[in-house]
């Protein structure tokens, strides 16, 4: 066997790390769940979520991987051979290879909307046509899955050239990039006359929110999806680096940026919401539909804000996909022994082609709901709520309960020390508590308390199999 790749440098790993963490997650749902949450309430229960338990599984996530030296499952097997621990890893290879499938859907619409304010033809919709349009473009047959096709072509490109001359390089440039544009985007919504509204909205105490469970659930999936958690992208990115490495300080560095990331994106995004009088609980299409009204209103300089932001979000999304496509890349090396080559083309192709009925789930032709979801939505819903959280509470337990304590501490550098043990304990009892809570609750709300009860899907499921 060839030497395993390594990352060139420690600022490699924490760049590819952060540009993994950064994405969809903290401009597109970031914005809107903050939206639907009521703002500053949601941003406090997230931020706790953060960091009690993101920052904790995280850190478990990068040491599992820089001990195991090979992929999320294969770290698993090395470190504990022959145990079911390695099922974190199993739910973690599928979870991201799952999330890639409509990752790469909804970040086609994005490159989408690039193309569309370059020619023009975003900025020409007339005022509250947005709605249509947006519906008209994901509801057809070809162009979803055009840009779909072609996202994911770019992702599988990069993957192909190997971790130091791919992945590292990419991120290399992509992240300075994306800092520089989200600090202009930001200070520029700042001097809009929404942003002190939009500051009151994100930061003005209001706690009354804080004893809503749906609150803190949404918090906890954001904190997972954002941190790209439970997928076994930071266990493979992590499985790059040498030995020396001081992973808490990577970790806290990874997590400090993705949240000030995320921050500046609400800076950006709600100053032009409240400055044109939109909801800012409009959902999953507040970037799509409710954004580009604004920049419609706002003539010529909303087009080049349109241009820059999408363009913004397009390059987080592309940083993030190609940490998802690694998981299963970096699997399918070790366990089918493919090159590299053939491993990111054909695990790309299989990624890109499940993703179609998510394309054209939206509108199209596949619009048919599975059990009252479209395709995507299903697919989002499954991973989002459930076998993230579970991979990720996996990876706790075994690093918490399931793996020396002695070596874990002694292979995170925390051996001795007040965090170390402070960090043990958080992942034995806090985080899986928590996840543990929160994924109750999503499947209490999901199959007992809603509408939509277990009977109600049971029906539902026999009549779409008659
Ligand atoms: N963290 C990414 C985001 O915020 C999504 C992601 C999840 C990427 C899991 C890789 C792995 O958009």
């Amino acid at each position: 066997m060839q030497g395993r790749e390594q990352w060139a440098t420690k600022l490699g790993f924490i760049l590819a790390a952060v540009g993994s963490a950064v994405g969809l997650g903290n401009i597109w749902r970031f914005s809107y769940v903050l939206g639907e949450g009521g703002g500053f309430a949601f941003l406090i229960a997230y931020i706790i979520c953060i960091f009690l338990i993101g920052l904790p599984v995280l850190l478990a996530e990068i040491t599992v991987g820089r001990k195991g030296q090979s992929d999320a499952i294969g770290s698993f097997e090395k470190i504990a051979p022959g145990k079911w621990w390695k099922i974190g890893g199993v739910l973690g290879v599928l979870s991201g290879s799952l999330i890639l499938s409509f990752y790469g859907v909804i970040a086609g619409w994005v490159f989408y909307y690039v193309f569309s304010y370059l020619s023009g033809s975003a900025g020409g919709v007339a005022e509250g046509g947005y709605g249509d349009y947006f519906g008209g473009f994901i509801g057809g047959t070809v162009g979803p899955v055009f840009w779909q096709v072609l996202f994911m072509a770019i992702v599988v490109g990069v993957v192909y050239f190997g971790v130091k001359k791919g992945i590292e390089l990419a991120n290399r440039m992509f992240m300075p990039l994306l800092a520089l544009l989200v600090v202009i985007l930001a200070i520029y919504g700042l001097t809009m006359d929404g942003a002190g509204e939009a500051m009151n909205f994100m930061f003005s105490p209001d706690f009354g929110q804080l004893g809503n469970m749906e609150v803190w659930g949404m918090a906890i999936g954001q904190a997972f999806f954002t941190l790209s958690l439970g997928m076994g992208a930071m266990i493979t990115y992590a499985s790059y680096l040498p030995k020396e490495t001081k992973l808490p300080s990577a970790a806290g560095t990874v997590v400090t940026l993705d949240t000030l990331f995320a921050i500046f994106a609400g800076l950006m995004i709600f100053p032009i919401v409240f400055t044109f009088g939109l909801d800012p609980a409009a959902g999953p299409e507040l970037i799509f539909i409710t954004l580009p009204e604004a920049f419609g209103q706002w003539g010529t300089g909303g087009t080049i804000f349109g241009i820059f932001f999408f363009f913004l979000v397009g390059i987080a999304a592309l940083s993030s996909a190609i940490s998802l496509l690694e998981v299963g890349v970096s699997w399918a090396m070790r366990r089918l022994d493919w090159s590299r080559k053939k491993a990111a083309l054909t695990a790309g192709a299989i990624i890109t082609a499940f993703g179609i009925p998510s394309a054209l789930s939206q509108g199209g032709p596949l619009s048919q709901p599975i059990f009252g979801y479209s395709f995507l939505d299903l697919i989002d819903t499954i991973t989002d709520q459930y076998t993230l959280a579970l991979g990720g509470m996996i990876t706790a337990l075994f690093v918490g309960w399931g793996w020396n304590k002695i070596e874990v501490l002694r292979e995170t550098g925390l051996q001795d020390t007040t965090i170390g043990a402070i960090w043990i304990w958080f992942l034995r009892i806090v985080a899986p508590v928590g996840i543990f809570y929160i994924v109750a609750n999503n499947f209490y709300n999901m199959f007992i308390a809603s509408e939509e009860s277990m009977s109600y899907l049971i029906i539902q499921m026999i009549n779409y199999f008659l």
